[in-house]
């Protein structure tokens, strides 16, 4: 017996991305520098001048990718997608289109090429995230987010500047990206607004480079055409993710740990660990993927709140990966405080409080076979009985913080 949702059919392969769910996104950038958030140059309207005090000073010395890859492995993440390039238009990788890069601070070095050589060799899928906006680009005109938007002479600084310029300026770039850093899994192009969107970014033009490169990476949706990814961001979606036809599509909630991308020595308001636990449950449970972020120091390293975060997911999906792994929506009705994923004949029951002695559930009379708590493998003893199932529960519950019960459904 298996599962089937009519989803909606698109171009790239998203086969495997449906059942691996879980990956990490990584912002990285100058902005690591300044440390109090991403658009930081944005948000305080800095001048490139003022902002290139960050790259004379670029230098992550203590970078060492392997060892991201590792913690993201061990987080149980099965694919990342790092900025090549953010908003502020610095490149990690070593384009030919732009002197603005790593390779050109103190660094010296391409920093993509390190990365998606250290991931595959942890045996992670590897995606690029690449910004349409563009703060450093002079082509790129000044609009209603551009650092330079409230400058009096606005209309005068965006004389002579070329979007269409700009436009083959990505296209050159997202070139180089598929080409020179082999196969390339996951292209997330970040966004359309008010003021720009798909014509600006000649968006089918720049989708076709991509795909006559990799006919079937996956690429999202953000350049405000519709491709093979949704992407729900900073909420908790209640359902299955819909496209405005109402067909169900592909979606990936991408989070942050705290308020901020980009790595925030100051910002403290991250989530708890059972928060990211259940984040990550429910998401699954509605169908979708988890995107969850790290924002790296300026030194290169993983600092020690985002490494016991995903040290403690990875405790948790040490026993309970089953329950994430090739899941997807459970046909049947939860109860409160339940979530149900399913996969084949397995019903996993996520228990978000702890009942006390049984937990009932409704619906799944005739079709249980066998109960067992997924962390451990032991037995839970059940009655079905008046189309409900009663399992039995010890009195102290398991020490984990969301518990997994395998229900073993008796149809193949
Ligand atoms: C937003 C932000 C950006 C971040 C992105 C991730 O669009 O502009 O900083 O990269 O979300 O989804």
């Amino acid at each position: 017996m298996s599962i089937h949702y009519d989803v909606r059919k698109t171009p790239g392969d998203t086969s495997w991305f449906t059942r691996d769910r879980f990956g990490m996104f990584i912002h990285w950038g100058l902005y690591a520098m300044p440390a109090r958030h991403e658009w930081i140059k944005n948000i305080e309207k800095m001048t490139d001048g003022r902002y290139e005090r960050y790259f004379r000073h670029f230098d992550p010395d203590l970078y060492n990718p392997r060892e991201w890859a590792r913690e993201a492995k061990n987080a149980g993440m099965k694919y990342v997608v790092m900025t090549a390039k953010h908003h502020e238009g610095f490149c990690l990788f070593d384009s030919q289109f732009t002197d603005y890069k790593a390779t050109n601070t103190p660094c010296g070095k391409d920093l993509c090429e390190e990365y998606v050589e250290a991931f595959r060799a942890e045996g992670l899928r590897v995606g690029f995230y690449y910004s349409l906006l563009d703060w450093h680009h002079p082509d790129y005109t000044v609009d209603s987010k551009h650092p330079q938007r409230d400058e009096e002479n606005r209309a005068e600084l965006n004389e002579g500047r070329d979007m269409k310029k700009y436009a083959q300026y990505m296209r050159d770039q997202v070139t180089e990206l598929l080409t020179n850093y082999g196969k390339i899994d996951i292209l997330w192009f970040d966004f359309s607004f008010e003021d720009k969107g798909r014509d600006d970014w000649e968006a089918e033009k720049l989708i076709e480079t991509a795909r006559s490169i990799c006919p079937d990476i996956i690429i999202d949706n953000r350049t405000q055409l519709e491709q093979d990814l949704w992407t729900p961001e900073q909420f908790q979606p209640r359902e299955w993710v819909r496209d405005d036809e109402g067909n169900l599509v592909v979606w990936e909630l991408c989070q942050t740990f705290s308020g901020s991308w980009g790595y925030h020595r100051d910002e403290s308001t991250w989530m708890s660990d059972e928060m990211l636990i259940r984040m990550l449950v429910n998401t699954v449970s509605r169908g979708g993927n988890l995107l969850l972020n790290v924002g790296p120091t300026a030194r290169g390293y993983f600092d020690s709140r985002a490494v016991s975060k995903l040290r403690t997911i990875g405790g948790w999906m040490k026993y309970n990966s089953p329950s994430i792994y090739g899941c997807t929506q459970a046909e049947f009705t939860a109860p409160p405080d339940v979530r149900y994923t399913r996969k084949a004949n397995r019903l996993y029951v996520h228990l978000f409080a702890y009942p006390f002695k049984s937990l009932y559930l409704p619906e799944l009379a005739v079709k249980v076979d066998y109960v067992q708590f997924l962390h451990d493998g032991s037995e839970l003893l059940f009655e079905c009985r008046d189309g409900e199932v009663e399992i039995h529960l010890p009195k102290v519950k398991p020490d984990q913080i969301v518990p997994v019960i395998e229900i073993i459904l008796n149809e193949e």
